[in-house]
C-alpha cells in the first residue's frame, strides 16, 4: 500500500463522486458536507456497477444502480450485505492523496 496523488482539492465536488483509476482499478473520492474526504472502491460490491455517479448523504453512499447503502467511515453495508472497500485519505499541499494497494 502506498500514498497516491488523486487530485487537487479544487476538483472535489460537494458530496459528488470524483472517479479515478490506479493500477487498473476504479476508485472514487468524495468530500462530505463537513469537509471530510473519503475514498472507496469504484465498483459496488453488490452487483459491480460503477459508483462514479454516486452521491454522498452525510457519510452514507447510495449505489446509483440498485440503491445499496454504505457508510464510508468503515465501508459497512446498511443492509448487512458485502462491505465496500474504503481507503485512508489525506490532503497534502492542496492535493488529495489516498493510500491504495499497488
Ligand atoms: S450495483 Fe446493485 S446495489 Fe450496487
Amino acid at each position: 500500500m502506498g500514498w497516491v496523488v488523486v487530485c487537487p482539492t479544487e476538483e472535489l465536488q460537494d458530496e459528488e463522486a470524483v472517479p479515478f483509476h490506479h493500477a487498473g482499478l476504479p476508485y472514487v473520492v468524495f468530500e462530505a458536507d463537513d469537509g471530510t474526504v473519503f475514498c472507496c472502491a469504484g465498483s459496488c460490491p453488490v452487483c459491480d456497477a460503477p459508483l462514479a455517479g454516486a452521491v454522498l448523504d452525510g457519510t452514507v453512499l447510495e449505489c446509483p444502480a440498485d440503491g445499496a447503502a454504505f457508510d464510508l467511515t468503515d465501508g459497512t453495508s446498511e443492509e448487512d450485505g458485502p462491505p465496500l472497500p474504503v481507503f485512508s485519505v489525506r490532503v497534502v499541499r492542496g492535493r488529495v492523496e489516498a493510500q491504495l494497494p499497488d
